[in-house]
């Protein structure tokens, strides 16, 4: 093992797994915004850790970016830390998920840890600080020719009713559609009830379209939207949304969030079951997501932009999902279990792959495994 991974793990053995899973989450981003505010640092540290290969460079949903990897929404749901997470080699950052309201989210202990699986299993309940606030913070940003790609994820006010849920996702867009690269409408999360019906078409076609029309209507540039799907949905459901997606105009999909599942853990299933409700995210998740991504690309054929999430850990698993039609790729939970040279190691990763393979850019490799690119 390469000394700098050892002393990750050291740090994650000693510290962080003897912490709880939550408090640990807020001193490691602590330590990353602290670290990326320090003059001169940031600059540093992404110049040794973000990715330099101009092959990986990518332009997916009208942007242009350094690479495909990006941090999956849920670690920045306040857009505190945008800068920092990019000094770590995000190619984006997704932030949110952002409601219309302010909430405080479900009561602690709330997020959990897998460690024999490198599995999470969170119940957070968005908790964040709604939608005025994070734009009022996102205005604030200056941009500079080093801002990285943001991607703003929004998703139902607990207190709302599911009736009331289209002005909810309507207001945050209003609020937050100017300041996003890419705007995420997030239906999928298990842990705010009733959350998930409104990836049944009757209820997706009017939150969808209501939702590209007020970002019309706020922002005279296009912001791409992107609607997160759950990867519990039955193949016929997939199809449905990937359907919609088209018939809407959509610019993309993103596949998976976390499921409800629980089969073929390793972990103790007492304690599983201990721990009771959640969305389970990490290497668990990781057969489905590519399930989902394949059916999607099967079915949209190249004509939507596929962003695939769940249980990316190395960066053959990020190839994998490319080469089966991933346009870009996210991810979250290995985060916690490889620490802060993640990235650095997924895009070497890539990069190498890239070669072996003989392709000149990653856009040549996306899909290459289908081959479907004439038959759409
Ligand atoms: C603690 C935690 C909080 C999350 N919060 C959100 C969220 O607010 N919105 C969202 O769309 N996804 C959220 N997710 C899901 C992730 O964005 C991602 O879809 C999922 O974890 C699968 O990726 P992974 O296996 O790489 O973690 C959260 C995940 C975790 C672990």
């Amino acid at each position: 093992m390469p000394w700098e991974d050892f002393v990750y793990k050291l740090l994650f053995d000693l510290v962080f797994k003897k912490m709880d899973p939550e408090k640990a989450h807020h001193l490691a981003f602590f330590w990353i915004r602290l670290a990326s505010s320090v003059p001169g640092l940031r600059g540093l540290v992404r110049l040794v850790l973000a990715p330099r290969d101009r092959a990986l460079r990518t332009d997916a949903l009208g942007l242009a970016l350094p690479g495909p990897f990006g941090l999956a929404a849920g670690f920045d749901k306040n857009a505190v830390g945008i800068d920092g997470l990019s000094m770590l080699g995000f190619d984006y950052v997704e932030i949110g998920t952002v409601t219309g309201e302010a909430q405080p989210g479900n009561p602690q202990p709330r997020l959990f840890r897998l460690v024999e699986d490198r599995a999470l299993i969170n119940r957070m309940g968005f908790n964040n600080q709604g939608s005025a606030r994070v734009a009022a913070r996102l205005a604030a940003r200056p941009h500079t020719s080093s801002t990285p790609v943001v991607g703003v994820n929004i998703g139902k006010t607990k207190v709302v009713e599911e009736a009331d849920a289209v002005a909810d996702y309507v207001k945050s867009t209003e609020r937050l559609a100017r300041f996003a690269d890419y705007l995420v409408v997030n239906v999928s999360s298990p842990n705010t009830p009733g959350l998930r019906n409104l990836q049944a078409v009757e209820h997706l076609r009017p939150l969808l379209s209501a939702v590209r029309e007020a970002a019309d209507r706020t922002t005279p540039h296009h912001v791409p939207l992107l609607v997160k799907i759950a990867p519990d949905l039955a193949d016929e459901d997939i199809d449905e949304v990937a359907d919609l997606a088209l018939e809407l105009g959509l610019d993309g999909i993103i596949a998976t969030n976390t499921t409800i599942g629980r089969e073929g853990l390793r972990s103790d299933a007492a304690r599983v079951a201990e721990i009771g409700m959640g969305g389970l995210s990490g290497a668990p998740l990781k057969e489905r997501a590519l399930v989902v991504l394949q059916r999607l690309r099967a079915r949209t054929g190249g004509r939507l932009t596929l962003v695939s999430v769940g249980g990316i850990e190395t960066a053959e698993d990020a190839w994998q999902r490319i080469v089966h039609g991933a346009d870009l790729v996210q991810g979250y939970s290995a985060f916690v279990y490889e620490g802060p040279l993640w990235c650095r190691r997924v895009h070497k990763g890539l990069s190498a792959r890239l070669r072996a393979g003989g392709f000149r850019s990653l856009a040549a490799a996306v899909g290459s495994a289908v081959d479907d690119r004439t038959a759409a």
